[in-house]
């Protein structure tokens, strides 16, 4: 079963051009979400104590829904809230995503779900970013965009050239005809070089600090900026990076910078490489971790910093969860 939202505004408290909004409403909640009116299960209505001169729900009768059970309320007053504005809720036996539909302005009720939003998720590695994007990715219905997979693949390719990552002419004569993609299989990232998927080969260990050393060069930030930009222009999306709320995306509404010591940083990384069946000692995992901070704090082009606008979450006694929800609070606050 599936909730579908919609919400409309009308001009004025009559009742032609309620039924009309109503109906309007309805009509494309139907087609954008390929609804058979026999998969409907109930449609519940309610408007703003300003609007008197008709049931909201009736107007589904007159639009041709006469099957399905309907209900009415009246919204209680609420200052700073939408004036004349209709809301339904269809529950309908379906699994494909919601569509939900707001018109006439009353987009404004919901901008996380109507406009494009995108979430800054910066910091060092290991402090949880990734984890952290997904599941919100995931509650927000939005997309994740991980970064850092971009210039994996970047090392990788210098990798299977024999090219060292740290000489830019010959990275930067790779990187003319580099094809990079990111598709998304079920809601999760695949990252494609030159066409093959390399979404496993890019996490080997090693790539990690060639990763870092590749990030350094204006040839590889410029080509992978580029593409980043693209994407968050056109859809909303959380990106997890190093440099996403300081120059990819300076102007995000949300920032967040996640962090925590380095030691718990390593344990974190060292638990998953002893799940994945590697025994890498804590010690080396916490010297490559300090190592690749190095790198990224005091690169010449975009370093990891924190933005001057960002909210700081110092996840080193937190859990996942804590994480998740706090920052998810603050963006609900803000939206
Ligand atoms: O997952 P982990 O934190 O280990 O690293 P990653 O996010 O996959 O990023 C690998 C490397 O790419 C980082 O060490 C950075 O040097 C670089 N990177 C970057 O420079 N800018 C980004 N927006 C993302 C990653």
């Amino acid at each position: 079963m599936i909730a579908l939202r919609g919400a409309t505004t009308v001009d004025c408290d009559c009742a032609e051009q309620i039924k009309e909004r109503v109906k309007e409403l309805l009509c494309e909640i139907k087609a954008k979400n390929r609804l058979d009116e026999n998969k409907i299960i109930c449609m519940i209505f309610s408007g703003t104590s300003d609007i008197h001169s008709y049931y909201p729900a009736k107007a589904a009768r007159e639009a041709g829904f006469y099957s399905c059970p309907l209900f009415s309320a009246l919204e209680p007053e609420i200052d700073g809230s939408l004036k004349l504005c209709i809301r339904v809720m269809v529950l309908a036996e379906t699994s494909a995503p919601a569509e939900h539909v707001y018109l006439h302005n009353a987009a404004a009720l919901r901008k996380d779900i109507t406009q494009i939003i995108n979430i800054a998720l910066d910091g060092p590695a290991g402090s949880g970013k990734s984890t952290v994007s997904k599941i919100l990715g995931k509650k927000l219905n939005i997309l994740c965009l991980d970064t850092g997979a971009m210039y994996r693949a970047c090392a990788l390719k210098c990798l299977n050239e024999g090219v060292p990552a740290n000489d830019e002419a010959a990275v930067a004569k790779i990187m003319e005809d580099i094809s990079l993609e990111v598709k998304y299989a079920d809601g999760v990232q695949r990252t494609f070089l030159d066409g093959k998927d390399v979404s496993e080969d890019i996490r080997k260990p090693e790539i990690s600090m060639l990763a870092s050393t590749v990030a350094t060069l204006r040839c590889v930030r410029e080509k992978m900026v580029a593409l980043q930009r693209e994407i968050a222009s056109k859809t909303s999306c959380i990106l997890d990076g190093r440099d996403i709320g300081t120059n990819v995306l300076p102007n995000a509404k949300f920032k967040f910078y996640l962090t925590a010591s380095p030691e718990v940083r390593a344990q974190r990384r060292a638990e998953e490489s002893r799940a994945k069946g590697f025994n890498v000692p804590y010690e080396q995992i916490l010297q490559k971790i300090i190592q690749r901070d190095n790198q990224d704090i005091n690169r010449k082009i975009a370093p990891l910093t924190v933005a001057g606008d960002a909210i700081i979450v110092d996840s080193s006694s937190m859990t996942v969860n804590e994480v998740v929800a706090f920052i998810e609070n603050k963006i609900q606050e803000k939206i």
